[in-house]
């Protein structure tokens, strides 16, 4: 038989689905991965109703539905403070993940280097694989998950053609503040590097954090392929929806890449979420208030039962401190976690390129009789895990 490619050869499945299918399997309430068990908003579902019976079922135009792109160019003209082109800026993608792969086969080359921070979304390590990168991991160092602006710098010494940033962030839930980001942007300015951005948590911030978008710093705009979707904003992580924008100068590659990898996003999807896309300030308001009564609920729970925790400043996920169980590895914990305790998580591991061991990650965009549910099996986990 001919061998498969190379390129595939380090590739393991995502740990992350993986585990949903681990909590599956023993029945467990499942907080590994990150989707919600609610309803998305009733508007959006009665218009999808009504476009099921219209005419929107064959390809759309594959940078994007035109009523599609007008409407996420008002609403992010409106957050980004600057006018966004609908037919010059925008590549509507099948969800954040398309949009990040498709940024980064637009702008590295095979053997290029991308700095990546260190927790990161494990979608990024796979990302740089099938485009022939090389990451260079740049940690985040717990609690406060900062970086060291040094080793920053030192990795961009490097060259790397481009910078993943991922926030609000998956998995550690840090916000970065401007002056952060002011650190990156000169960075990226002085060595000449693209940033790509991974803002699909843009909306889930809590008070008094501020989402700040990369592509809004001075000079920033030129360089930044700002990806998102409207999968958590929206609770539709099914219907497969992100969006690239950036300057017409790199859009037109994206519009390629797109073209060739998906021809397009779902056309009857587009359209009904143009009715979610078009909701006002108080939309995302409520949104922001319900994940703070979600987290609030959680965090309450843990410390209740007593065990170390981050506190998200925005996204909806929180890491537990295991050490004091004793186990070698996080993943046999998840394991065990779910088939004695009956919750599923994500092992930390699987998000840090450090060898670190001593988290495990749960996800609370779950109704709150779900997340009670959770915590009640948590209660006694000190009673429930076998001894490693
Ligand atoms: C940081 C981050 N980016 C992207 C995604 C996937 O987004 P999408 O559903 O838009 O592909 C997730 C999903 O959990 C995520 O946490």
């Amino acid at each position: 038989m001919p061998q498969l490619s190379n390129r595939t050869a380090t590739f393991t499945d995502s740990v992350i689905r993986r585990m949903t299918r681990i909590s599956n399997k023993y029945g467990a309430v499942n907080l590994s991965q990150g989707f919600p068990d609610f309803e998305p908003p009733r508007e959006i579902l009665d218009r999808l109703a009504e476009v099921t019976r219209e005419d929107f079922h064959q390809y759309s135009i594959t940078w994007g539905a035109q009523n599609f792109r007008e409407a996420l160019a008002e609403k992010q003209s409106r957050l980004m403070g600057r006018p966004i082109d609908p037919n010059g800026e925008i590549v509507v993608t099948c969800g954040s993940t398309e949009a990040m792969m498709a940024a980064m086969m637009s702008v590295t080359n095979p053997g290029d280097k991308v700095v990546v921070f260190s927790p990161f979304y494990e979608n990024y390590g796979a990302d740089t694989i099938l485009s022939g990168a090389e990451p260079i991991y740049v940690p985040l160092n717990p609690p406060e998950f900062s970086f060291d602006a040094d080793v920053l710098e030192a990795a961009f010494k490097q060259h790397p053609k481009a910078l993943i940033l991922c926030n609000p962030s998956n998995p550690c839930g840090k916000v970065f503040t401007r002056e952060e980001l002011l650190i990156i942007a000169d960075l990226a300015k002085k060595y000449d590097t693209f940033v790509i951005t991974d803002e699909v948590y843009e909306h889930i911030i809590y008070a008094p954090y501020k989402h700040t978008y990369f592509a809004s710093l001075p000079d920033m705009w030129e360089r930044t392929i700002s990806c998102s979707s409207l999968s958590k904003t929206y609770s539709i992580t099914g219907w497969r929806l992100g969006y690239v924008i950036a300057p017409p100068h790199i859009i037109d590659t994206v519009k390629k890449v797109h073209d060739f990898l998906t021809v397009g996003a779902a056309a009857p999807l587009q359209e009904a979420a143009v009715t979610g896309l078009r909701f006002g300030d108080d939309y995302y308001k409520w949104l922001q208030d319900k994940y703070t009564e979600k987290r609030d609920l959680f965090l309450r729970g843990l410390d209740d039962i007593g065990i170390q925790h981050t506190v998200p400043q925005g996204a909806y996920y929180i890491l537990l401190d295991i050490s004091e169980f004793g186990y070698a590895s996080d993943l046999d914990f998840c394991e065990k976690l779910a088939e004695y305790v009956g919750v599923g998580a994500v092992p930390g591991s699987s998000f840090f390129k450090e060898p670190e061991n001593r988290y495990i990650r749960f996800h609370y965009a779950k109704k709150n009789e779900t997340l009670e549910n959770a915590l009640d099996r948590l209660s006694d986990i000190r009673r429930k895990m076998p001894k490693p």
